[in-house]
């Protein structure tokens, strides 16, 4: 019999090898023989760790599960699937999975990670090798006709960027992953790290083909201890069966892969600031142009894309551009892995095709507030995203629409926010991350957060607030404007966000804070 228990951060943080322990150490009571095999996680956070069990029907499920839960599930017939009060049936059937569209992350919490075997027989390199077969213009050809657009929140042409690599001459070229995921509530990078490390090391080395690009980084945070060691098993497992290195699958190609470990900077997720400290330097904003395709690492063209829009290119290589085009709303297309976080009931990993709406997303799946009460507010695409209040909730998920009111779908990541929120604090908090993680290079980034931080406290105060909201609403319009890159230019959006939806927070009434 197989049993699968994950080995993903979030059920190892809540106890799975423990639970592993214990189920390993009663069959071996009982004299059963059970294979345990370590998958990722199914996504389903508040069911972790989930024990799954094959039978004839399908994965039968049960979870949350605790070590002392174990014997009792064994008296229940565990190994046949048996009833039991943490029985949550095929695990397929379960809602919050059976109204996905997995495209990404089909294999997610199915195959063992570093089973290259498991990754084979789940479609795992048909990407790559119908790659093999074309040119590097048809690779690239097939990338801009999916619509794929770059998932690490700019929502960029995937395809145009590759293209602007492809034709850029230069002897190296280099493939860099995007992972340093600093976005709050976002887990999604680190999933495809732990859980199925194949498919973005496959995405990688199409993207190496499609531009001539030979060698490749990994950039992730070092808050990701597990990703970064099994992404390193992962590389050195494809290396020796030749899907990675030196002649790749006998194709007199080559791509190598290295991980490189970020130093806990946010900064460093931009994309200019990540070429920095690849090169071993500090991690400061680069002024562009020249673009990254153009000159990148150490001055060479480089493909710089988030680790999900790495992802996404093996399936879109198995299946075609058509394919993965057919999903999705407007000029958003295909899917997108959503992650609900903050004060949710149902946490976890939701990959959809656009179009759904953030109340589809916080009630059908997220099952409403973890504290029952009502969702206020969410903010949605990181800590330089716009709150949004609950009149905004019908939007679709789809980048024009929120680019419309303002908001932003970034990398996919929402947070939910009960009543009892206060968003004057909310707005002061967005401010003091903006000062506590500024590269420092422009002034209206550098000193405009921290006179920002001062400027709410103030108003907080009620000390002459009209004259404090006209000045922070004139200190935004400079941020804008004024700042170099993202950091100090978005800021403002959770900022004037939560002043506007929320006025009553800072102690204003509507007129003024409109
Ligand atoms: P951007 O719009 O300046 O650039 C987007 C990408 O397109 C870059 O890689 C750029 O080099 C590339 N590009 C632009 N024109 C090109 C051309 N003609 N040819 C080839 N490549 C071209 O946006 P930026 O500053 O890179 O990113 C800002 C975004 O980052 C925000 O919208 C935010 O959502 C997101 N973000 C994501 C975080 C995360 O943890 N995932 C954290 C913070 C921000
Ligand atoms: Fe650095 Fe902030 Fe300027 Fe960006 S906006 S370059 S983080 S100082």
């Amino acid at each position: 019999v197989t049993i699968y228990v994950p080995r993903d951060s979030t059920a190892l943080a809540l106890g799975a090898n423990e639970v592993a322990a214990a189920i390993a150490a009663e069959a071996d009571r009982r004299g059963q023989s059970i294979r345990l095999v370590r998958n990722g996680s199914r996504g389903m956070f508040w069911l972790e760790p989930l024990v799954e069990v094959v039978t004839a029907a399908g994965r039968v499920a049960y979870g949350p599960v605790a070590p002392e839960d174990v014997a009792g599930l064994f008296d229940a017939g565990l190994l046949a699937g048996g009833n039991h009060a943490l029985h949550l049936g095929l695990t397929e059937d379960i809602p919050f999975l059976k109204n996905q569209e997995r495209l990404t992350f089909a294999r997610v919490g199915i195959i063992d990670p570093l089973s290259l075997d498991d990754y084979l027989a789940h479609e795992g390199y048909v990407g790559l090798k119908n790659a093999l077969t074309k040119t590097p213009e048809a690779i690239v050809e097939e990338m801009i006709a999916s619509g794929l657009r770059g998932r690490g929140g700019a929502a960029f042409p995937t395809g145009i960027k590759w293209q602007t690599v492809l034709r850029a001459p230069a002897a190296q070229k280099y493939v860099v992953c995007n992972a340093d995921e600093g976005d709050s509530g976002t887990f999604s990078d680190r999933m495809i790290m732990e859980d199925d490390p194949f498919t973005l090391i496959e995405g990688m080395t199409i993207a190496a083909l499609a531009v001539g690009a030979t060698e490749g980084y990994v950039y992730v945070r070092s808050e990701y201890p597990h990703s970064i060691a099994t992404m390193n098993e992962a590389i050195a497992i494809a290396t020796a069966r030749g899907y990675l290195g030196e002649n790749i699958l006998g194709s007199g190609k080559s791509f190598r892969l290295e991980v490189r470990k970020g130093a806990g900077a946010y900064i460093c997720g931009e994309e200019t600031a990540m070429l920095e400290s690849l090169e071993g330097k500090r991690g400061v904003v680069r002024a562009k142009p020249p673009l990254p395709a153009i000159e990148g690492l150490f001055g060479k063209p480089t493909v710089i894309n988030n680790l999900i829009s790495l992802a996404s290119v093996p399936v879109i290589l198995a299946r075609g551009a058509d394919f993965y085009k057919n999903f999705g709303v407007g000029r958003s297309h295909g899917t997108l892995p959503f992650q609900l976080a903050g004060n949710i009931r149902q946490g976890g990993l939701v990959e959809k095709a656009f179009g759904l709406t953030l109340r589809q997303l916080l009630d059908d799946f997220g099952g409403g507030s973890a504290s029952g009460r009502t969702i206020r507010a969410v903010q949605m695409g990181g800590p330089l995203g716009a709150y949004l209040p609950q009149s905004q909730f019908d939007t679709p998920l789809d980048y024009e629409a929120f680019a419309a009111i303002g908001a932003m779908i970034g990398h996919g990541g929402l947070v939910a926010f009960d009543d009892t929120v206060d968003m004057a604090r909310q707005a002061r908090y967005a401010m003091q991350f903006c000062a506590v993680e500024s590269c420092g290079k422009c002034t209206p980034c550098r000193i405009g957060s921290t006179r920002g931080v001062e400027v709410i406290d103030k108003i907080i105060a009620n000390d002459e607030r009209p004259q404090q909201i006209h000045l922070l609403k004139s200190l935004c319009d400079t941020m804008v404007n004024g700042s170099l890159c993202a950091m100090g230019g978005m800021t403002p959006f959770p900022v004037l966000s939560a002043l506007n939806h929320f006025p009553e927070d800072f102690g204003a009434p509507s007129e003024q804070a409109a």
